[in-house]
Order: C-alpha cells, then structure tokens, then sequence
C-alpha cells in the first residue's frame, strides 16, 4: 500500500512526505525528478506506471489549480489513476477560487474516494515562495490589500496526512485557514520585527506587480496569472477564519506570529 505524492517535492508534498516516512509507510513522489518521473506537460498515458501499487494519493497541480489547462489534466489523472486502482485521491485547491472548485470536479466526479483541501493564501509564500524575493528586496508590492488568514504549511500536512490515512474524509471539502486575519503590511511589520530587515508594503498597479514578479524570478506567464490572481482573490471573499484544521487534526491552527518566528530563526530574511 503506496502512498503515492504528485508534487512530493514541493511546499507541502515535502512534508507530507515527511510525516508517512516517519511513521514508516511507502511513499512514491511524483514529480519530473521522481522515478519513474512525472510531468504534467506528458502525454497521460505516461503518468499509467506510477499507479502500481497505489491505494491513495496526493495531489498539487503545478503551477496553478486556477491556471488553464488544470482542469483537463486533474480529470485525465483522476480517471487514470481510478481505472489503475487508486482508490482515494486528495487534491490541494485553492479557497475562493472560481477556477480552482471547476479543476476540482474531475477528481470529485471520478475518484472512488475523494477529499478536496482548499487552502487560503500560504504563510509560506513569504519565505519559500514568491513572495520571498519582495522580502528580501524590502517591499512587498501588490495592487491590493486585504486581511487574509495565512495558513501554515504544517497544518495543511496534518489535514492531508489525515485524509490520505484515516477512514471519515471521502465527499469532505476542508477549508483551511489560519486563526487570524492578517494584511498584507501587517505581514510585512511582523517580518520587519522578526527578523530586523525593515520590510513595507507598496500598492502598485498589476502592471508594476507583474514586473517585479518577472524581475525577481517568476516566468513572464506565471507572473500574468497571478496578478490576475491577485485581482480576483484579494477582495475581501476570504476574510473570514475557519476551524476545519482543528476539526480534522485535533490541534489548533498554528498563528502567523509563530510561523514568523520560526522562518525567521531559520535565517531565510537575515539581513545581510
Ligand atoms: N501558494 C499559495 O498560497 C496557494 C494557496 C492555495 C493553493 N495553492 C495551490 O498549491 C499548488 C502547489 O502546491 P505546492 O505549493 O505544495 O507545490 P510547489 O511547492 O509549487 O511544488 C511544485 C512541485 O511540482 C513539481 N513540478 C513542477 N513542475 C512540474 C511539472 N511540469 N509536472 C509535474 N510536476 C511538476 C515539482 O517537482 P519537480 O521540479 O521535480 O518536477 C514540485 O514537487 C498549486 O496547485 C496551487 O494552486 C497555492
């Protein structure tokens, strides 16, 4: 029974990745840099022979779930790995995204078990994601500002773990939030006095937003997307605090200010 991990390198497939091979159980990831690889851009029916032996499965689409094209490959993976005998599949989605819940009826319409983990803005955006370069450079520039509930990448682990190992999550939709809303700039003074890197945060046009993600790294057409993104999600829709990680894991949602404290001590925002 192979827990296989579409995504097993990245953000969160890491540390799902982490917390069943500390308990022991097999794990195959699923990414260009797995064996046998994976790559969504391949045709599906190479995807076939990463199904052997698997009874359940993660899955993150990349780069997006709210990207064209997601929704056409989600449905080509879910009935592939169905008919090869996959039995659960849990996909991480986006909350409040039109795009992402359309990506997601594939899987909830194929798979023989499903869970669907719709995650808010990540907490780790600031230091392992794009918004790491802005930090570093000093200010975070986006088109707009509103409160988000940031959630940890730790309790989005917890939810997945439970749902790929434990009976009572197929049909299950979780909504996962931090425990409190938190601006942009807010986030930006709390990095500033966690790690002594003075950090603000700049209103910018999405033109001005889409140039500063290409300058610090992100493909031109990845940078578009988000900036749509950005115009669409950040309206206010997902201000509001959920309890489902303490509802499916038992523990409470961990706060911004500890998820702070803790990248800061890794020396990630260190001021040179
Ligand atoms: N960032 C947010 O705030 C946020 C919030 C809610 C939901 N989400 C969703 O989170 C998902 C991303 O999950 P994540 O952050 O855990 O992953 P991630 O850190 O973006 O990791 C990317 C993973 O995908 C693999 N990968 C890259 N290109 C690939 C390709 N062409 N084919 C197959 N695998 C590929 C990478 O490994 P290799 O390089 O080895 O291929 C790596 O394992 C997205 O669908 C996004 O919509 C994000």
């Amino acid at each position: 029974m192979t827990y296989l991990l579409i995504g097993g390198t990245g953000k969160t497939g890491r540390r799902v990745d982490d917390r069943l091979t500390a308990r022991g159980l097999p794990v195959r990831v699923g990414s260009r840099s797995g064996r046998p690889p994976f790559d969504w851009t391949a045709d599906p029916d190479t995807w076939v022979p990463l199904f052997e032996g698997v009874t359940a499965a993660y899955v993150t689409y990349y780069p997006d779930l709210a990207f064209p094209g997601a929704a056409r490959s989600l449905r080509a993976f879910a009935e592939r790995a169905t008919a090869a005998g996959v039995r659960r599949l849990v996909l991480l989605s986006g909350r409040g995204e039109e795009e992402a819940a359309v990506s997601e009826l594939g899987v909830r319409q194929v798979a023989a078990e499903w869970t669907v983990v719709r995650a808010t803005w990540f907490a780790q955006d600031f230091d392992e994601h794009f918004l790491l370069p802005p930090v570093l450079a000093g200010e975070i520039a986006l088109p707009t500002d509103v409160p988000e509930p940031f959630v940890d990448l730790e309790d989005v682990a917890d939810v997945v773990v439970a749902a790929l190992t434990e009976p009572g999550h197929h049909g299950q939709v979780y909504e996962l939030t931090g425990p409190r809303l938190v601006t942009f700039a807010e986030a930006a003074a709390e990095i500033s006095a966690a790690s002594g890197r003075p950090v603000r945060f700049t209103r910018v046009t999405p033109e001005e937003c889409t140039a500063r993600m290409v300058a610090g790294g992100v493909p031109a057409e990845e940078a578009e997307a988000l900036t749509d993104l950005f115009a669409r999600v950040l309206d206010g829709r997902n201000a509001h605090v959920t309890d489902d990680v303490k509802r499916v894991t038992g523990h409470p949602a961990r706060d911004f200010r500890d998820y702070v404290r803790a990248a800061a001590a890794t020396g990630v925002w260190d001021p040179r």
